[in-house]
């Protein structure tokens, strides 16, 4: 029996990694080093001083913690001035759909990211009424693979978490379903996201018969 279905936002709900990449890329160069798109995809689900970590292991940085605290809030800022700009349009397809079909026939639905600008970007897209809880970076101590941020989802739900089934875009996100004991639905490619019950690249065509596993 499925009861809820949690959805990550970055990466399933809408591409904001495209961003996160700019405002990265001018930190590291600021530092002096280059950040390719490759290396952008190992901050995929992960937070946001954590990224800042992987960014300076990249450009062989190391630096103290104020520094790094002032450096993320500088990327954050120049983060938010696309994120500002985003539209409704931005949705990835076939996605709001099929929230609206999970909803029509009884599924409840959370927001499970790691982002602390979860809000801001649920507002821009028009999307805030579709989700009955959303769980973002700000009410979470422990970062996917951990579950805590997916428990919290069911926990408010007041569903058993054998019962939700988590969409992840991010290999730490769908171990973080399966660390909580959820199924899991992969949106992306099988090469990284193999731990998932099923794979897919998108919701388009994707239906609710799917989630019988
Ligand atoms: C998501 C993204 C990550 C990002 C994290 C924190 O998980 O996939 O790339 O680092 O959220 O985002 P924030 O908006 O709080 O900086
Ligand atoms: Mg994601």
């Amino acid at each position: 029996k499925i009861s809820a279905c949690i959805f990550d936002l970055d990466g399933v709900v809408v591409d904001t990694a495209k961003y996160h990449y700019i405002a990265w890329k001018s930190i590291a160069n600021e530092l002096g080093f280059d950040f390719t798109e490759e290396d952008n995809e190992r901050l995929k689900g992960v937070s946001r001083m954590t990224s800042l970590d992987i960014l300076l292991s990249i450009g062989g940085v190391e630096l103290d913690q104020e520094t790094k605290l002032a450096l993320a809030d500088k990327k954050n800022k120049n983060y938010l001035e696309y994120i500002l700009r985003m539209t409704p349009d931005e949705i990835l397809p076939g996605v709001k759909e099929f929230i609206t079909v999970l909803r029509s026939n009884g599924v409840k639905i959370a927001l499970g990211s790691a982002s602390k600008n979860a809000m801001t970007i649920l507002n821009q897209l028009e999307l805030t009424d579709y989700f009955d809880v959303v769980v973002d970076g700000t009410h979470v101590s422990n970062a996917k693979p951990d579950p805590e941020v997916f428990l919290k989802g069911a926990e408010l739900l007041k569903v058993a978490p054998s019962e939700c089934v988590v969409f992840e875009d991010a290999e730490a996100g769908v171990e973080a379903a399966i660390n909580g004991k959820m199924k899991c639905v992969g949106i992306g490619s099988p090469d990284v996201l193999g731990k998932a019950n099923i794979v897919v690249p998108g919701f388009v065509g994707f239906s609710m018969s799917q989630l019988n596993f």
